[in-house]
């Protein structure tokens, strides 16, 4: 089954049962702090799975690009992908279990043709949150799964959500198929990652909002929230090992293989793999219209990431300079039909996949240098300290695997145990520091951000009237204590220019204007001039907010009611973020 096939299937499978397909969004949420990524086709839907009316209805459907990097460790066997596609489809307070269970299994069975045999399910089986899913477990039954077919589990694995902090969750029923190898143990269970079951569908039965404190609240609605592995699902059509083995990998293992001219084999796959899933990411993240970069922080360091544990993989098989951006080129192809922003950004994404070659080239030199060191310097003990490995690991981009190596060469080894602790203990610093920067929480509508959403329209307005219409939005994050708002611009503003938006932003608060929201097709809003943000992220019916005459744009919201309540506006700050992207920070009532 070809690629296509597959996203038409299941499109038009749900199309016929009243969903609405609605467009595919940013791998990088608009103005939600609270995570770093795209993780699943609900991230953007979070507002209407709280309550607020969705413009296209109750029932949706689509497929979402996704990064995921809490599974990167386990990249390289036959199913893990850091980026990957997600087919979803969703019930905002619309139908529940029942029906959202009968038309996966349909879909699996009669369009899929899936033998009901190779499935298995998994339900909650009930915490002090929630009791046990029995509904579900009704359902399945009457559907002709036996006992065996049916797993129980906690929180763990039958729950899903939030997705950031806090924000819509709830139990869930997960649907493995089973790929015909033998068990890993007698104890082996689809939630066993051995290779033998692969998840494909999650469904998510989101009833329940988690806050800041961890309590969970009743939703005032019960919303499905769905998500289909794709990759997994062309994987089982058509009858291969592995993700890696479908047409959305094979090109790309291909030329890596015209590059290094190393053949992709069993002894070679797990690099093969790193690889092509990090490429696949790193175009994907630098192909996004919101020009994130490779940096330190952020959505940065986890690019900068991705793409130095791909070089160094590819510097192993003696590939060519420039090869990541000559990867990167075939990814462009292969995906540009379904995701055009990536021929859009195609001369971004191969300048900053060449420059970072560069700018690591120097940084494994210096690396190098150190570690020769360390190892000369051990005298008898002949074991590289944990320590001095996480060194290598923190500042040069060196994984342990390389130290590993390099050790070899010389006789030695590295304290392996050691530096997994350290790792784990740093991994757990940084998330813990993750969750207080990003506390600001999922879908947090308080009313400071509230303002500050308004603030960004006025912003965006302001500048396009200083600079002459001369500037698009390529990115905004807000959290409760100011707004970051990147436009496409070529040069710095002047002091005289910001002062002149900060002017007009104030001068359109103090007018006291209404802000309205209407809801209308794509088509209205073209003609009705509206500010489109991300061209083909959106549906066929969107919510518009109005600041007439100054701003219209197409938003999800929230927004306050009245330019007058949001107090004076200052800019902090105005700095390049990359070439010919402006990045302004601002804030409401600054002293
Ligand atoms: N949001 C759910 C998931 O990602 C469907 O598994």
């Amino acid at each position: 089954m070809k690629a296509s096939e597959l996203r038409k299937l299941y499109i038009d499978f749900f199309k016929e049962r009243d969903h609405a397909e609605i467009g595919n969004s940013s791998l990088i949420p608009d103005n939600d702090p609270s995570v770093l990524f795209t993780t699943a086709g609900m991230h953007p839907l979070v507002p209407y799975l709280l309550g607020e009316k969705h413009p296209q209805g109750k029932r949706l459907v689509n497929f979402q690009k996704c990064l995921r990097t809490g599974d990167i460790e386990e990249v390289g066997d036959a199913s893990h992908l850091t980026f990957f596609e997600m087919m979803g489809n969703w019930s905002l307070g619309d139908y529940f279990k029942r029906e959202s269970i009968k038309m996966s299994n349909e879909f699996l069975l009669d369009v899929l043709k899936i033998p009901q045999e190779r499935i298995s399910v998994s339900v909650f089986e009930g915490d002090e949150t929630a009791p046990c899913d029995m509904e579900s477990v009704k359902v399945w039954k009457e559907l002709g799964y036996r006992d065996e077919q049916i797993f129980y589990y906690g929180k763990e694995e039958n729950w899903w959500g939030p997705a950031g902090q806090t924000g819509p969750c709830g139990p869930d029923t997960e649907i493995f198929i089973d790929m015909g190898k033998e068990k890993c143990s007698k104890d082996c269970q689809p939630a066993c990652n051995c290779g033998k079951y692969f998840e494909i569908w999650n469904n998510v039965f989101m009833e329940y909002y988690k806050d800041a404190e961890g309590n969970y609240q009743k939703l005032k609605q019960q919303n499905v929230d769905t998500g289909v592995g794709f990759e997994r699902v062309l994987t089982i059509m058509n009858n291969v090992d592995s993700v890696y083995d479908t047409e959305l990998f094979l090109p790309i293992i291909n030329k890596i293989e015209k590059l290094t001219g190393v053949k992709y084999e069993e002894d070679t796959a797990f690099q093969y793999r790193i690889i092509a899933d990090h490429m696949r990411s790193a175009t994907f993240v630098l192909g996004d219209d919101k020009a994130v970069v490779p940096s330190n922080v952020d959505q940065g360091y986890v690019l900068r990431r991705l793409i130095r544990r791909a070089n160094r993989y590819l510097a192993q098989m003696n590939a060519p300079e420039n090869s990541m951006s000559q990867i990167a080129e075939v990814i462009i192809k292969e995906y540009s039909h379904v995701y055009p922003e990536l021929l859009r950004n195609r001369e971004f994404i191969i300048t900053q996949l060449d420059k970072e070659e560069k700018v690591f080239g120097r940084t494994i030199a210096k690396g190098l240098t150190i570690a020769n060191k360390i190892i000369d310097n051990l005298g008898t003990s002949k074991v590289i300290p944990a320590a001095d490995a996480f060194k290598l690991y923190d500042t040069y981009g060196f994984p342990l695997e390389f130290t590993q190596e390099l050790a070899r060469e010389h006789g030695v080894s590295v304290d392996a145990d050691g530096f997994r602790k350290l790792f784990t203990e740093h991994q757990e610093k940084s998330r813990a520091g993750a969750a207080q920067k990003f506390k600001g929480g999922l879908a947090d509508s308080s009313d400071e951000t509230r303002k500050l959403h308004t603030a960004t329209h006025l912003l965006n307005a302001a500048l396009r009237q200083v600079l002459d219409g001369d500037i698009n939005q390529r990115g905004s994050n807000i959290n409760s204590e100011r707004l970051r708002f990147d436009f496409s611009f070529d040069r710095k503003l002047t002091a005289e220019e910001l002062a002149a938006v900060e002017q007009i932003v104030n001068q359109i608060i103090n007018e006291k204007i209404d802000v309205v929201c209407e809801e209308m097709t794509v088509e209205e809003a073209n003609e009705q001039g509206v500010v489109g943000v991300f061209g083909d992220r959106y549906g066929e019916r969107v919510n518009v907010y109005k600041i007439e005459p100054y701003s219209i744009e197409i938003c999800g919201g929230p927004h306050v009611d009245n330019t007058g309540k949001l107090g004076k506006f200052k800019i902090m700050k105005e700095e390049s973020v990359a070439a010919g992207v402006r990045r302004i920070k601002a804030k409401l009532n600054a002293e």
